[in-house]
């Protein structure tokens, strides 16, 4: 009950939102990264996408997919003719977690206790958005939205719920193709976009 009416308080004021977010301290990923990077988009967005977590270019920019798997994503959106100006973009993980190497960052995925920690965050831009359908990119996302872990080939192009009923749609995150052989990226591009369509489709009245 107290934790409904403080999740309420906090939407009522993006703002508010923002700043408290920087002082997260509910893990310690916020010790190594440059920022918490939350969600952008209109606040009464149809479709909310869900991302892992902020990559190097997002930590530095504060803006969640700016960087190369954003630029895929892009593709993917205007492929399947959805305007990413209309969607609210955000990730299950908000703060970069890597490890150092020389002076490169090397991206490592949040482990389960991150997650949840983080998805106090999540539920609140959840709340304030209402969005009509939730698309999670990749097992990361899938896992904090519907608190489990699952076998994303199994479920890739389905619909699963949140607990308390949400329609989330599956697909892969983008970063995963940019991991293929350059052989294959093309193909994995256009089932992606493939994806995209249908998502634009369910959300047809
Ligand atoms: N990968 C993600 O999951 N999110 C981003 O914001 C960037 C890359």
């Amino acid at each position: 009950e107290r934790l409904r009416a403080q999740q309420a308080q906090h939407s009522e004021n993006a703002d508010q939102f923002t700043t408290s977010i920087q002082g997260c301290r509910r893990c310690s990923l916020w010790k190594n990264a440059t920022q918490a990077v939350v969600g952008t988009g209109p606040l009464d967005a149809e479709i909310m996408i869900v991302g892992e977590q902020p990559g190097d270019h997002e930590d530095l920019a504060g803006q969640p997919f700016v960087g190369p798997a954003g630029q895929l994503l892009d593709q993917g959106l205007a492929g399947a003719g959805i305007d990413r100006s209309r969607v609210y973009v955000t990730n299950a993980v908000k703060h970069f977690k890597f490890r150092a190497n020389g002076r490169q960052r090397i991206h490592q995925s949040p482990n389960r206790t991150e997650i949840e920690n983080c998805k106090w965050w999540l539920d609140l831009e959840i709340e304030r958005v209402a969005p009509k359908l939730l698309v999670a990119l990749g097992a990361t996302a899938l896992e904090s939205l519907t608190g489990t872990r699952h076998d994303l080939l199994n479920c890739r192009g389905s619909l699963e719920r949140t607990p308390d009923g949400r329609p989330v749609f599956v697909t892969v995150h983008p970063s995963y193709i940019l991991r293929l052989p350059n052989s294959e990226r093309a193909a994995a591009l256009s089932n992606f976009t493939d994806d995209l369509h249908k998502v634009a489709a369910l959300l047809q009245p």
